[in-house]
């Protein structure tokens, strides 16, 4: 029999997001302070401004981070319904910027947001390029700490007006921010400069300047810099670059070819070589569109070629492992220090000799926008969602440093590098009659068992006595 209800209350309702809602997606999605700020400046970049001027001032009267850009800035209607509205996917329906076509970097309507963990109020005042209108608009993150207040009871004011003097372009206050320890500023400079690709397929026209004034600090209290990419590394033992490409699906089999050149600088005179690698995808991978590949690799037991020797051991350690490179940035986490995504440091420990580890490789993979590439990048901003076309990316990256690997092992087997220095005949008779590790091996095997002290004791006499013998 059908349940019987009875109806006591019907009607329609709407989900109204609590005021706090706003800052949980700023505090909530946004992981650090840094990636706030590469939010702010990859919008600067969306809106074809050609520079933009992060500045840090941290003294006792103000405490404040400003971000300014000579983009084409908002329209009032563009702040009110655009700005205003969270999750607005506008630039993933148009995908390039509006005037000089660059791919646009936001996607998910957030990064915005990002403003509500660098500071308490935030003051922005943007003059759109054609109408040349100037639109303030002033927040409180505070007036959001509530979550007995809807969204839409937060008042914010906004106003606009015809400025006659002001260029094109968006400018954030933020002010009200803590001060940034001289490790954060340093920081800072490391991740906006790994975010620029070190080739120049962003735009040349993007400068980034970065001005700090920080009053207890020797180190920053004037500084003022551009922030350059990281250099390419002009100084290294080998190098494996190419393309890999769709070839052909063959009973549903996606097979790949890796079109490669190696480069071995070891010794002066070595020619590169050319590889054509074809492989098959596995079950679970997917072909994730055109790569551009180009890895360099050091022998971390040789000083490289053609530098001195204390500059190479500082270069090498700076080493930052394999970066993805999408639109002219760089997709983090990949290729941040110690990120080991590839997981070659257990590829490596499985086959020492022959495998390069994380901090012996430094390279850059470029891949397509996510349309074509299917490598989607999480809200968060902390990498892809690790679907079949991601475990393709990792897929093809390890296969062509698998054409590099035996190479560079054949060759340093040739040239005696890196096997253990031969023994003297002292050292070699030494360890024939020790039983050294004899003894630690047994007696380890032992304590673990529950065999009494007592019979230990008596294998170690054993053992004592023949070592005696012996020598
Ligand atoms: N510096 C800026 N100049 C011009 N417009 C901006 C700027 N920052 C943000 N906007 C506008 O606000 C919208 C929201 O930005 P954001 O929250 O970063 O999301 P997304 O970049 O994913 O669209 C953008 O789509 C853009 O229209
Ligand atoms: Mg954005």
């Amino acid at each position: 029999m059908p349940e019987e209800k009875e109806i006591t209350n019907s009607g329609f309702y709407y989900i109204k997001p609590a005021a706090n809602h706003i800052l949980t997606i700023g505090k909530g999605i946004i992981k650090d302070s840094y990636t706030a700020i590469l939010e702010l400046v990859k919008n600067s970049f969306d809106a074809d401004a050609d520079e933009v001027r992060i500045k840090l001032i941290f003294n006792d009267k103000e405490s404040k981070i400003s971000i300014q850009d000579n983009g084409h800035g908002m329209t009032f209607e563009t702040v009110t319904k655009k700005w205003m509205v969270p999750s607005t996917q506008d630039k993933l329906r148009q995908k390039k910027s509006k005037y000089k076509k660059r791919p646009l970097q936001g996607r998910k309507g957030i990064g915005r947001y990002a403003s509500s963990i660098l500071g308490e109020d935030l003051m922005m005042l943007t003059t759109e390029k054609e109408t040349l209108e100037t639109t303030e608009l002033l927040l409180d993150w505070k007036d959001f700490y509530s979550d007995d207040k809807y969204l839409e009871d937060v008042d914010i004011l906004i106003e606009s007006y015809k400025s006659t003097n002001k260029p094109p372009g968006t400018f954030l206050t933020i002010s009200g921010s803590n001060t940034w320890t001289d490790i954060e500023l340093d920081r800072l400079i490391g991740s906006l400069k790994r975010l620029l690709s070190p080739f120049d397929d962003i735009d040349n026209d993007f400068r980034i300047y970065l001005y700090i004034s920080k009053e207890s600090s020797d180190k920053y209290s004037s500084y003022s810099e551009q922030i350059k990419p990281l250099p390419i590394l002009e100084h290294y033992h080998y190098r494996i670059y190419g393309q890999v490409d769709l070839l052909e699906i063959k009973d549903g089999d996606e097979i790949l070819t890796a079109k490669l050149t190696i480069e071995n600088k070891s010794l002066s005179n070595i020619s590169p070589i050319q590889i054509d690698k074809k492989f098959k995808l596995e079950k679970g991978q997917k072909f994730c569109g055109l790569l551009n590949i180009d890895i360099r690799a050091f022998d971390l037991d040789e000083e490289l070629p053609g530098i001195a020797s204390d500059e190479s051991k500082k270069l090498v350690k700076e080493i930052p492992g394999i970066a993805v490179i999408k639109g002219g940035f760089r997709v983090r986490p990949y290729g941040d220090l110690k990120v080991d995504w590839l997981s070659l440091n257990e590829r490596r420990f499985n086959n020492p000799t022959l495998r390069l580890s994380n901090n012996q490789v430094a390279g850059y993979v470029t891949i397509l926008q996510e349309e074509e590439s299917n490598l989607e990048e999480k809200a968060s901003r902390e990498g892809f969602k690790e679907n079949e076309h991601y475990e393709g990316l990792v897929s093809s990256i390890l296969t062509c440093l698998s054409v590099l690997e035996p190479i560079r092992y054949k060759f340093r087997k040739q040239h005696n590098k890196g096997g253990r220095k031969p023994k003297t005949i002292n050292e070699q008779i030494n360890e024939a009659s020790s039983f050294d590790k004899l003894n630690t091996r047994i007696a380890s095997a032992l304590s673990t068992s529950n065999v009494s002290t007592t019979i230990t004791d008596q294998v170690k006499k054993i053992i004592q006595e023949e070592t005696k013998e012996k020598e």
